[in-house]
C-alpha cells in the first residue's frame, strides 16, 4: 500500500542517515549504567523543545554527569538546575525539570512512569513530551508530533508548504494514521519522520533531491507551490 511504501522508504532512509545522538541509543546498548535512560530521554526532550541539537548535547552530558536520576536532581537546589542550564534559553525549563524530578521521586519512587497519562500529570510535562518519552523511552505506540513532523507530513500528504501555525486536530489525526501498527516500527517511525523534517524537509530550503519519498510527495507533485 502507499502507506507501507512511505514506511519502508523513510525507515530505510533513517537507518542510513540518522544522526547518532546519545539520547537515541537503545536500552540494549545504553553505555552509562548509572544513568537512568527514561530520565535521560525526558531531559533531552525538554532541552530540545526550543534549542538546537548542537547546543543541547554538551549541556545534556553535563546534566547526566551531575544528575543521572530524577532523585539526584530532586536532591539539588532548583538554582543549581538553572545555573547548569547554561545558555540553552528559556531557563524556566530547568525549573520545570526540577519540579518533575521532585514529583517522580515523591510520587513514583524515583521511576519515570511508563504511562502516557501519568507522564502528562507530571509538572511541566505536556502532551508532546509525554508522547516523546512514552515512545522513545518505553516503546509505547504513540504519535510524537513536533513541528518537523507536522511540516513533513503536511507536504507529503496534504501538499501544503507549511503546517498550521499550531498543532491542529487534523495534524494529530494524520500523524496517528501514518503511525506503523508494529510497536517497534512506530518508535523508529516517530524519530525517522522528525529527522527527515530536520535534515531534508526543512522549512525554508527543503532538499527534495535527497528525499526518499519525493515520488510520493503531494507538495512535490504539485510543483512545490510557495504560499508567500
Ligand atoms: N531525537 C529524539 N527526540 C528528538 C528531538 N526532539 N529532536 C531531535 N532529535 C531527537
Amino acid at each position: 500500500s502507499d502507506v507501507e511504501i512511505l514506511h519502508s522508504r523513510i525507515l530505510t532512509w533513517y537507518a542510513a542517515n540518522a544522526r547518532h545522538l546519545p539520547w537515541r541509543i537503545p536500552a540494549s546498548e545504553w553505555p552509562w549504567p548509572g544513568v537512568d535512560r527514561p530520565w535521560a530521554v525526558l531531559v533531552s526532550e525538554v532541552m530540545l523543545q526550543q534549542t538546537p541539537v548542537a547546543r543541547v548535547e554538551p549541556v545534556w552530558h553535563r546534566w547526566m554527569d551531575l544528575w543521572p536520576t530524577p532523585a539526584a536532581l530532586a536532591a539539588a537546589a532548583p538554582g543549581d538546575a538553572v545555573r547548569e542550564w547554561g545558555r540553552l534559553g528559556y531557563p524556566r525549563r530547568a525549573l520545570r525539570l526540577h519540579a518533575a524530578a521532585t514529583a517522580i521521586t515523591r510520587d513514583h519512587r524515583g521511576a519515570i512512569p511508563a504511562d502516557l497519562l501519568q507522564l502528562q500529570a507530571l509538572p511541566g510535562i505536556g502532551s508532546y513530551t509525554a508522547a516523546a518519552v512514552g515512545a522513545f523511552a518505553f516503546g509505547i505506540r504513540s504519535a510524537v508530533v513536533d513541528v518537523n513532523v507536522r511540516r513533513a507530513e503536511a507536504r507529503l500528504v496534504t501538499g501544503a508548504q507549511h503546517p498550521a501555525p499550531s498543532l491542529t486536530a487534523a495534524e494529530t489525526r494524520l500523524a496517528n494514521e501514518l503511525l506503523p501498527r508494529d510497536n517497534a516500527d512506530a518508535a523508529t517511525w516517530n524519530v525517522a519522520v522528525m529527522e527527515l523534517g530536520a535534515l531534508v524537509c526543512k522549512a525554508s530550503t527543503p532538499a527534495c533531491g535527497e528525499c526518499p519519498v519525493q515520488a510520493q510527495c503531494a507538495w512535490v507533485l504539485a510543483g512545490r507551490p510557495a504560499h508567500d
